[in-house]
């Protein structure tokens, strides 16, 4: 039987097997050296929206204080178990407020790139620069650069432990600046048989010029650098200064 799935619903309890091949350590170190090359708050609290499962945080708790947002119930689930202790809070990145500032505010794996319209990363980048101290520095790795797009695209991804045998077979098409790609998934557990899932995700492409202006609207400082985590995405990476200027706050 075919059903229709939430990514983040349906396939939380997966994800960490569908991205077992991503290296969260090496980014979390990388993370750290850019927020030792750009921060100039001097402190050691940290936000990461929209972390998933935790599998960032899983490093950065170590040497900071940490605090994860994420708007899905069963990717926070996931990441309840892998970080006992840590305030896990679930929310949009378009409207949270946690009525704390942080010296790092992380948003990873493309995860803006879920979001519907530059309005709605105007509002997401408000609520960063908003909660971050002066001096302290946002860190958003976006979705495909429009540049980088290919339409036509067939991609397959298996993964297997005793337990468990995942499949995802992708068609991806570009329509804008978005991408929409298919997502077929079997999910094979022995003794049990296999499920067949399907979804459609659109993703939300912007140019480099366009994310840096978001951010300097959002009174951050940005820059951005060609090399990221995954290819064709790059960082951004944007800092709030010390003191506070004017800032053009999007209408909610
Ligand atoms: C690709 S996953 C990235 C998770 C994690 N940052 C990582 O690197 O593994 C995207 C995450 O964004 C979350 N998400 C999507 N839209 C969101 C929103 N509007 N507000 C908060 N979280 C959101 C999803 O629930 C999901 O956990």
């Amino acid at each position: 039987m075919t059903a229709r799935l939430h990514l983040y619903h349906d396939l939380a309890k997966y994800y960490d097997l569908q991205y077992s091949w991503k290296d969260y350590r090496a980014e979390a170190r990388r993370l750290e050296g850019l927020v030792h090359r750009y921060g100039r708050s001097g402190g050691r609290s940290w936000l990461d929206v929209a972390c998933g499962t935790g599998r960032h945080l899983e490093f950065l708790r170590r040497r900071y204080e940490c605090v994860g947002v994420d708007a899905s119930a069963e990717m926070l689930r996931v990441a309840r178990r892998r970080l006992p202790g840590v305030r896990l809070v679930r929310a949009d990145m378009r409207t949270f407020s946690l009525g704390q500032r942080f010296d790092v505010v992380t948003c990873l794996f493309s995860a803006i790139g879920h979001l519907e319209s530059e309005r709605d990363l105007a509002k997401t980048f408000a609520r960063f620069a908003d909660h971050l101290k002066p001096g302290g520095v946002a860190i958003v790795e976006p979705w495909i650069l429009p540049s980088r797009a290919k339409s036509g695209h067939v991609h397959l991804r298996t993964e297997e432990t005793r337990d468990l045998t995942l499949v995802r077979m992708a068609y991806s098409e570009v329509r804008g600046h978005r991408t929409m790609i298919r997502y077929y998934h079997l999910v094979g557990i022995p003794g049990r048989g296999i499920r067949f899932l399907e979804e459609v995700d659109r993703g939300l492409m912007v140019d480099p010029d366009r994310l840096e202006l978001l951010a300097r609207r959002a009174g951050l400082t940005p820059h951005f650098l060609a090399r990221g985590f995954t290819r064709d995405r790059g960082l951004l990476v944007a800092g709030k200064p010390l003191r506070e200027r004017g800032v053009v706050r999007p209408r909610s």
